[in-house]
Parts: C-alpha cells; structure tokens; sequence
C-alpha cells in the first residue's frame, strides 16, 4: 500500500483524511442545521452541542495534521488539467484550509465565550481564553456564514472533480480515490 504521495497519484494517509474529513465536515453542516433547531426538552439538547464540538476539536486536530502532511509531500502530476483548471484547483484547495481554520475557530470561541472550556468527548478538555460575553454573538453569526461558505466551496470542487472524470476523462477523482497505478 502507497503511504506517501507520488507524482501519479495520492497515498493512502492523504486519502483517508481527504474522505474523512469531507465526510466529517459536511455531517457537521446537517448536525450544526438541526442542532440550533432543538427545544429545551430534547433528549439532545445537550448531546447534540457536545457532539459537535468534540468533533469539531478533533477536526481541528486533523486539519493542523493534514497540512503539515500536505506541505511534506510532493503534488500529484495535473498534466491532465488546462492551466485554467490548474489555477482553479490550486485556489479552491489552498482556500479551503484558512477557510476551514476560520470556521473550527469561530465554533471554538462561540463554545468558550462564556468562559467555560469544551470537554471532547469526556477525554480532554480544551480551555477558555476567558469570558467575553459579547464575543459569543459575533463568533456565532461568522461561524454560521463560513459553514455555508464551505459547504458551497465543496459543492463547486466536488462539481468540478466529477465533471473532470465523467466528460473529460481525467485522472483527478482517480487519483484522490484508487491512487497511484500500481507501474
Ligand atoms: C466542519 C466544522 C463545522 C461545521 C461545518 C459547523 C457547522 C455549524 C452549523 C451549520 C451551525 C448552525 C448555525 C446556525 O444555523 O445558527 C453550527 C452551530 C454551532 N457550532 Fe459549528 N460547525 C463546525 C465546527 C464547530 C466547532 C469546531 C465548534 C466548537 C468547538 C462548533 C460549535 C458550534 C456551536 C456552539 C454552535 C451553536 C451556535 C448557536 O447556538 O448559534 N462548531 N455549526
Ligand atoms: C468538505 C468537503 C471537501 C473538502 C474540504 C475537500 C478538500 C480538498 C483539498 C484541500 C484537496 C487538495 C488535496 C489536499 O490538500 O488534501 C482536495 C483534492 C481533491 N478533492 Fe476534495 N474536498 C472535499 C470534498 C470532495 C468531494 C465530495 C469530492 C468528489 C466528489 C472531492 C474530490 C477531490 C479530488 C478528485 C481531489 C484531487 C484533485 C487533484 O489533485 O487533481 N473532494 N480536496
């Protein structure tokens, strides 16, 4: 199994935190949507919130890991993409990472706004940087429009990925999905 990235395709860690995290983050969307929706006397009313903080704390974890791997290991060959394309794909995926950084941000200080520290999933908790009262409202209105700037984001990307492989036949999904060819 390819471990690392090659010039022919991505390797098996890239992958699994591409996949993962995606599917992680849009959950997070549909979670976050129908959280703020539930009345007091939920049986989640406390579940749900504390769900998606911790996931949203490991979240954070991952993105930090992911690019650190990303910045060590070499690009996959885009001779298949237009300059255009190349361009296109290189600002969609670099801009998901400080946009990513600004939403799991934004959730950790509407979380901790009241000074209290969040408790991922009852292992560790994540201190406050102190109660700031007004910061929680701010925090909350920005988190909620990074969110729906993500998800936008990843509707245009994942359009793009697939209308490259089905009509183009391009190797992009291919090398996101299978990796490299075995040569
Ligand atoms: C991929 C990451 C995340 C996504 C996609 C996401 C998405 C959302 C969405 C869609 C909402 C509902 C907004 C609304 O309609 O008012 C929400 C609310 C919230 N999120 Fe996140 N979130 C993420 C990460 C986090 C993190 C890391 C934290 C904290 C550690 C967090 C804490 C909160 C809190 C406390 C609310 C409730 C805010 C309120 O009551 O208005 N989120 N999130
Ligand atoms: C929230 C969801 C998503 C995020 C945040 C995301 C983010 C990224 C990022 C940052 C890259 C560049 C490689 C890296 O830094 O790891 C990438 C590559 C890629 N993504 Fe996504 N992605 C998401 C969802 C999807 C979906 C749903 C699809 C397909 C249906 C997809 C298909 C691809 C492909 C094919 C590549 C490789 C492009 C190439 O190198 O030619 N992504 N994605």
């Amino acid at each position: 199994m390819q471990i690392r990235d090659t010039s022919d395709g991505y390797g098996i860690v890239s992958r699994l935190f591409h996949w993962l995290m995606a599917l992680a983050i849009v959950a997070m969307f549909a979670l976050g949507l129908w959280m703020v929706g539930l009345d007091y006397y939920s049986p989640y009313y406390h579940s749900a919130p504390s769900l998606h903080k911790s996931v949203g704390i490991v979240l954070l974890i991952a993105l930090a890991l992911r690019f650190g791997w990303r910045l060590s290991s070499v690009k996959p060959d885009e001779e298949d993409l237009t300059p255009f394309e190349r361009s296109a794909a290189r600002l969609v995926h670099w801009g998901f990472y400080p946009l990513l950084l600004a939403l799991l941000v934004s959730g950790y200080l509407i979380s901790t706004a009241d000074g209290r520290p969040i408790e991922v999933f009852g292992l560790f908790s994540v201190p406050s940087p102190g109660e700031n009262k007004g910061l929680e409202d701010t925090a909350g209105a920005v988190h909620t429009w990074l969110s729906y700037a993500v998800i936008a984001l990843a509707a245009v990307h994942a359009a793009a990925a697939i209308k490259h492989h089905v009509f183009d036949g391009g190797r992009s999904l291919s090398r996101m999905w299978s990796g490299p060819r075995k040569i």
